[in-house]
């Protein structure tokens, strides 16, 4: 009995104590809470970016070309919608941080690893915040579209359920940790209803100097465009995800190729005289314009130092967007264009991904916290090939030179092949 008793009461000592400690946790988390404090957004470097692009693009739309009256309405109306959508995600992401931090989502900034800064919880994943906003403008903007006949209704919304489902799987992997070579399959699945909607045609534009060597302007490729759709859509997710890990990398360089698809559509629909050609640019700028305003908000937050990261659910997203604009906009090869940097990122990085070489979870630069400086691994990225090239560098001056490479580089290719 004595020893029952014994049991009981130690028994209900644990249970005090678990109490305490659930409490004393529960403090801690909330004092955390209302310590957690996001840095303001680093907006003066935004708007900086944002007048650079829009100059050029503005000039092409209103004066340099004549777009006829109805199909500018639309354009401008997405414009204004994204606009908004700006606001909204700089407002929301604060918000989200809170939310992922108590739900433990965050992550450590490994090129700081030394530092004060390299201790501090990083909340992660907020490309669910820019995902999110970007369906909502994506699905409202289907009120506004003057056109008349209502058939692209149903690629538009097979396009918007890829995407919807890409960020769930960028999400899930982000929450999950999904092993890396499963993980590389996830956007084969999300492209599914896209492929299974698809109508358009299935041929491609031979680029001009390359039309001697297949003797062909444009070649039509049936049934293993679908495939090929696919593909894109696997490269284009994984290789924005794998050029990453500096401080603005992912969104940044999202936002240079948003900005080059937006000018090549204004061209293309500005020197096109077929309504559907025009029509298939349109939609690409429909889709384009909101993911350049919500990732322009997210880069406030993500710009080094970063207060945010974006997660896999934002590299998914972005990169999914982007192929779907391309397959629908029927110029997936000038898309490969913008995206020269992640091919020779892809390409460097081929022996370590298909397990020839080992892949290490982080294939990231070596920071030196006395520095402050970063110098180039062996792992095979640009990153660090770009450190080995040009000797240690600190992280703004890297994402800065990357970013300027990722505009020089599609320019020249693009002006090369026309
Ligand atoms: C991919 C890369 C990996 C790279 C990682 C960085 C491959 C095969 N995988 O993995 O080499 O290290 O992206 O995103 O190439 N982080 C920073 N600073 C940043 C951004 C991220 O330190 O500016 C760190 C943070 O700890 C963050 C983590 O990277 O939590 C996110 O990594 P995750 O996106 O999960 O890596 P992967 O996409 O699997
Ligand atoms: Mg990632």
């Amino acid at each position: 009995m004595g020893a029952r008793r014994r049991v009981v009461s130690s028994e209900t000592s644990d249970t005090q104590n678990l109490k305490t400690e659930e409490k004393s946790t529960k403090s801690a988390n909330s004092r955390e809470e209302e310590e957690f404090k996001l840095a303001p957004p680093k907006l003066s470097q935004i708007f900086a970016i944002l007048a650079i692009f829009a100059i050029p693009y503005s000039y092409l739309f209103f004066v340099h070309y004549k777009i006829e009256e109805e199909l500018r309405r639309s354009i401008l109306i997405n414009a204004v919608l994204s606009f908004a959508g700006f606001f909204v995600t700089l407002f929301m992401i604060p918000v989200a941080s809170r939310y992922v931090l108590r739900r433990n989502l965050f992550g450590y900034d490994i090129n700081k690893k030394g530092t004060a800064q390299g201790s501090i919880k990083v909340p992660e994943s907020l490309g669910i915040v820019v995902g999110i906003i970007f369906l909502v403008l994506a699905i409202l903007f289907q009120y506004f579209n003057f056109t008349a006949d209502s058939n692209w209704l149903v690629e538009y919304n097979a396009a918007l359920a890829s995407i919807c489902f890409m960020i769930l799987l960028g999400f899930v992997d982000d929450v999950l940790d999904i092993p890396w070579r499963v993980k590389l399959l996830l956007p084969s699945f999300a492209a599914l209803p896209l492929l299974m909607a698809y109508a358009g045609h299935t041929t491609i534009v031979i680029p001009k100097p390359l039309i001697p060597y297949v003797g062909l302007e444009v070649l039509d490729l049936g049934w293993i465009y679908k495939l090929y759709m696919g593909m894109l859509a696997v490269f284009c997710t994984n290789s924005i995800n794998i050029h990453a890990g500096i401080n603005g990398l992912e969104v940044g360089q999202t936002i240079v190729i948003a900005c080059a698809i937006l000018i090549h559509n204004v061209m293309q629909i500005g020197a096109s005289t077929d309504p559907e050609y025009k029509q298939a640019h349109a939609f690409s700028i429909y889709l384009v314009q909101p993911l350049l305003a919500t990732s322009l908000a997210l880069l406030s937050y993500n710009w080094y130092p970063s207060s945010v990261f974006v997660g896999d659910t934002y590299t998914y997203f972005a990169g999914m967007t982007m192929a779907v604009v391309g397959i629908l906009g029927h110029f997936s090869e000038t898309l490969l264009i913008f995206f020269a940097p992640q091919v020779l990122n892809f390409l460097l990085s081929l022996p370590q991904l298909s397990g020839y070489v080992h892949c290490p979870r982080h294939r990231l630069p070596r920071f030196n916290p006395q520095t402050g400086l970063l110098t180039g691994t062996n792992d095979g990225t640009l990153v660090n090939l770009s450190l080995r090239v040009l000797g240690r560098m600190s992280e703004k001056s890297l994402c800065i030179f990357l970013l300027a490479f990722q505009v020089i580089k599609s320019l020249l290719i693009k002006l090369h092949l026309q």
